[in-house]
């Protein structure tokens, strides 16, 4: 082993090792040197749902605006696996990047609120960035990856090699609360520099200085960016709404709750409420209302824009690891961290069960692997990405994590690499449910949601809180299915049908099963 300590002077060429084992005599160095770990370049959009171009296809659960301007994220997808089923584990902010980034679940996080930090109410678990800073990287992030403040101590230091980047918040929102969106002119643009274009800055200028060793072998990076859009306030340049002519803008085809829908999978979306221009309507929220069709194509078409925009800032980051000559070199991961309702069912936001709010875009572009770009329908869940990107660059695997010992141990995962669906994307012996939860009532009821090939399937049960963070399945508060063979909206809750009976009853046994008698078999 001698010969290996000589390459090991840089303290992060473990997988150059391990390539080269095999390899005898003289020609070590050589083929040693050429096998450079792979960066990691590690995308986050807030709020963003699968609206997609590359994402428009028959069996599309979200309907995608025809006309979606996201040139930058189609040519990601191009060259990615591309997850069009990814469910996250809670639909919204803190309890879902929490989910992802530690590998688990929020029933062992126990981070269901905005609020509450996984190491105090979870356990000490190794998030993805920690993990490659642990193997030799220089791991730096920027934006919003972490839930700020309090719901990550400050975006969990321990994660970082060097300090955090946040873009100065005066320029949020230049016109305070008031607006749910807005349409910024250059000269705002200059007075007000936006948010995410001062972290694609950032984070075109941390390329540049990470570049050399990277290049070099010396030290490879994890660069996390975090844009903020397309979250509420919807703002953007007044370019991207020229890719959206208001007369495009359609109304959802389905303003009502679900026929059957119980009251508490309904949220009155009060995060949307609470601007000005909407709270002047008088708007309730309530199960069965709506906004005025006007402020319904407003919001549409401001949100489609602000996500255009974003999609603008990452290809502007994308194109300087190509200028720098690293993308041959550099994984990129690409995911928001839940869906959205833009109005369907007459809901907005997230914070429900629904397809809407808990689907959402996952795409991985593995040099080498993926260049060719390969889309999956397999069902895949957000904790799923931990283990993948550790696969991919190649770091010591994750072991599964163990049953009732999940917050117990700081390195594991409740999640399955991704990578089998590079090479069979059609795998029958892949997982078969996706499993993501809601909390109602002050953490006193859990909705527990499923998504198999066919169906949404979700009970509404008690629960109990810390210290046990369990559900009652014999307290039943209300049960949801839909057929998404004949009912892709949700819009009818078939468990109220009593031909669904026994349907309910095999789902029902799944779902209490949970999701590791949902595994991949060779995980089992
Ligand atoms: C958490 O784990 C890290 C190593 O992963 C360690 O450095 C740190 O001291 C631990 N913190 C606590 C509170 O145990
Ligand atoms: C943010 O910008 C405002 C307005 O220009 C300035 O007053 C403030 O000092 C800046 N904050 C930081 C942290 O740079
Ligand atoms: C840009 O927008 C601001 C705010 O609406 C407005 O006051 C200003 O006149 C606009 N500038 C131009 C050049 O249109
Ligand atoms: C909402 O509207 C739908 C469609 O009209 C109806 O079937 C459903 O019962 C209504 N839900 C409630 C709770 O009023
Ligand atoms: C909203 O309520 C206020 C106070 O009751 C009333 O003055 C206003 O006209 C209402 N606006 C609309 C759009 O209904
Ligand atoms: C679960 O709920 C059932 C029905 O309400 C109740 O009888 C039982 O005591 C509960 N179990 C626990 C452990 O709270
Ligand atoms: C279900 O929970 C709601 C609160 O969200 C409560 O009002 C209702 O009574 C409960 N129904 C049942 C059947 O437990």
């Amino acid at each position: 082993m001698q010969i290996f300590s000589t390459f090991d002077i840089n303290g992060d060429l473990t997988m150059a090792i391990s390539r080269c084992l095999f390899v005898a005599g003289l020609f070590v160095m050589l083929t040693c040197s050429a096998a450079k770990k792979m960066n990691v370049l590690f995308f986050v959009s807030d709020d963003m749902r699968p609206e997609l171009a590359s994402y428009l296809g028959p069996d599309f659960p979200s309907p995608v605006h025809p006309n979606m301007h996201t040139p930058n994220l189609d040519v990601l997808a191009s060259m990615s696996l591309v997850l069009k089923r990814a469910y996250v584990q809670q639909a919204v902010c803190s309890p879902s990047r929490t989910s992802l980034l530690t590998g688990r679940r929020p029933d062992t996080t126990h981070v269901y609120d905005l609020v509450k930090y996984f190491r105090k109410v979870g356990g000490n678990f190794t998030t993805i960035p920690q993990y490659f800073k642990q193997n030799g990287y220089m791991s730096v992030g920027m934006g919003k990856i972490f839930h700020p403040g309090s719901a990550s101590d400050n975006d969990d230091p321990i994660s970082w090699s060097v300090p955090y980047y946040h873009a100065n918040r005066s320029f949020w929102n230049p016109f305070g609360h008031e607006h749910s969106w807005l349409s910024v002119n250059e000269s705002m643009q200059k007075e007000y520099p936006l948010p995410d274009q001062q972290i694609a800055q950032h984070a075109t200028e941390t390329l540049k200085q990470l570049a050399p060793d990277a290049k070099s072998g010396k030290k490879p990076f994890f660069l996390g960016v975090g844009f903020h859009k397309p979250h509420l306030p919807f703002i953007a340049p007044e370019q991207f709404f020229d890719f959206y002519p208001p007369e495009d803008i359609r109304l959802p085809d389905n303003d009502y709750a679900p026929v059957g829908m119980p009251p508490v999978a309904w949220s009155s979306y009060g995060e949307l409420r609470n601007y000005g221009d909407i709270a002047k309507l008088n708007a309730s929220g309530a199960i069965n209302s709506t906004l005025p069709p006007q402020v319904i194509k407003d919001l549409r078409r401001a949100y489609y824009s602000a996500l255009s925009f974003t999609d603008t800032l990452i290809g502007t980051v994308m194109n300087e690891l190509k200028n720098l000559g690293l993308a041959d070199n550099t994984i990129i991961s690409f995911w928001g961290d839940h869906g959205w309702q833009l109005g369907e069912h007459g809901e907005w936001c997230k914070h429900t069960n629904f397809e809407d709010a808990t689907h959402a875009p996952m795409m991985v572009h593995i040099p080498g692997k993926t260049d060719k770009g390969i889309a999956t329908d397999a069902l895949t869940e957000f904790v799923d990405l931990f283990p993948t990107l550790v696969e991919a660059a190649g770091l010591s695997p994750l072991e599964l994590c163990p049953e009732g010992k999940s917050t117990e141990t700081i390195l594991c995962r409740e999640g399955t690499s991704l990578m089998p669906l590079i090479d069979d994307p059609n795998s029958k012996t892949w997982k078969t449910k996706a499993f993501s939860q809601y909390p109602r009532e002050n953490g006193k009821i859990m909705g527990y949601t499923m998504r198999t090939d066919r169906y949404r399937y979700t009970e509404w049960v008690e629960f109990e809180g810390a210290p046990k963070y369990k559900p009652n399945w014999s307290a039943l508060n209300a049960t949801e299915l839909y057929d998404h063979m004949t009912d892709p909206e949700e819009n009818h809750n078939l468990a109220i049908d009593s031909s669904s009976h026994s349907v309910v009853q095999e789902l029902s046994k799944q779902l209490h099963a949970g999701w590791r008698d949902a595994l991949p078999l060779e995980n089992e």
